[in-house]
């Protein structure tokens, strides 16, 4: 979890101007910002596989020294430091975990919305109740009146 919080940063400050949400600006027709860019399979190759860094494009890339496979490109003003290649590395070997809200959220913020689907959660329980006892009503009362009277038999 705090290997989350810890890469979005990375990758929003160093990744986004050319794999972010601009699509005129995107390059390998690569996100990765959303969870389906960063875990695509193109070519048999995974940008990130959970578990296995080795096996991970994004992985090779940043710790490449070719010019032409480094990333971020050496001729961007992106630079990633050793101790972040290696977080990001950490952080895929350990599962790649992605929170599709990178915790972002605010903790105030979180615990609303937490209560916003408990609440939705109770209603809809009410909902399907209500419908359960509108539709079977009759029946579960003529079918225990009729095992009622099977038994008084
Ligand atoms: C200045 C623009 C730029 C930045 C910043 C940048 N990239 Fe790229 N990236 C490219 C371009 C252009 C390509 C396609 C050419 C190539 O394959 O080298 C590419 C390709 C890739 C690919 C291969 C995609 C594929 O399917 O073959 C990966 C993975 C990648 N980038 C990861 C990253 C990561 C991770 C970062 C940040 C640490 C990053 N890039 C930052 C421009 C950028």
């Amino acid at each position: 979890m705090i290997l989350t919080v810890k890469i979005r940063p990375i990758l929003s400050d160093n990744c986004y101007q050319c794999h972010g949400p601009d699509e005129k600006a995107r390059k390998a027709k690569l996100r990765l910002d959303t969870k389906e860019g960063a875990f695509r399979v193109k070519d048999g190759k995974t940008v990130l596989t959970p578990g296995k860094s080795g096996d991970s494009a994004l992985i090779r890339r940043i710790y490449s020294r070719d010019p032409d496979e480094q990333m971020p490109p050496p001729k961007s003003i992106h630079r990633l430091a050793d101790s972040q290649k290696d977080l990001i590395k950490q952080w895929v070997d350990e599962g790649a975990r992605w929170s599709t809200q990178w915790a972002f959220v605010p903790p105030m913020r979180r615990a609303a919305a937490v209560r916003e689907k408990q609440r939705l959660g109770a209603q809809s329980d009410r909902f399907v109740r209500a419908g359960q006892t509108g539709r079977g009503g009759i029946d579960a009362i003529t079918r225990g009146g009729e095992a009622d009277a099977d038994s008084a038999c």
